[in-house]
């Protein structure tokens, strides 16, 4: 019976540390959600697919996935210059969300972490401070 109980106390703090293992990046994406909600859903759409051609997808982009920097910078500031994504031109405006830094940290945080997307490196605050127009 003790084994059991040792057991059991075992694999519920595995599971604890495993479903908790990064706090902040979760906490981060939750309130990234409720952004993207409010901000980008109506261009990139509710699955992050874009519209083609017009509004260029998130889910899978290429173009967010290899230019961290560059995606922080338009997020950070709109943009207008004509980028590729995924092999499909794009030339269009996005205009500045107006987000402050935190926020848009945690915007990042969640486009680079939903619909099959995914980055192990949290975007901080001190990140997006440090990105200029
Ligand atoms: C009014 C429509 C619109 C809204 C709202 C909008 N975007 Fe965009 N977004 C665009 C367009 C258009 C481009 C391509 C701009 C260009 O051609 O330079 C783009 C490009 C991007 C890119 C880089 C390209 C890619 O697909 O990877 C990212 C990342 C991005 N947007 C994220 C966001 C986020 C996050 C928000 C919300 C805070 C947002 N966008 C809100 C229209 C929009």
């Amino acid at each position: 019976m003790k084994t059991f109980f040792l057991l059991y106390f075992l694999t519920l703090a595995s599971l604890f540390i495993y479903l908790f293992q990064d706090p902040e990046l979760e906490e981060s994406i939750k309130r990234g959600s409720e952004i993207y909600a409010d901000f980008c859903v109506t261009c990139h759409l509710e699955a992050g697919e874009g519209v083609l051609h017009t509004f260029p997808p998130l889910a899978k982009s290429d173009y967010l996935l290899e230019n961290r920097e560059a995606s922080i910078r338009g997020v950070k500031f709109g943009q207008q210059a004509e980028i590729v994504v995924n092999g499909i031109s794009y030339n269009s405006a996005m205009p500045n969300p107006g987000l402050d830094d935190e926020e848009v940290a945690d915007v990042m945080n969640y486009i680079l972490n939903s619909w099959g997307n995914s980055s192990d490196k949290i975007v901080t605050l001190e990140e997006v401070e440090a990105i200029q127009k």
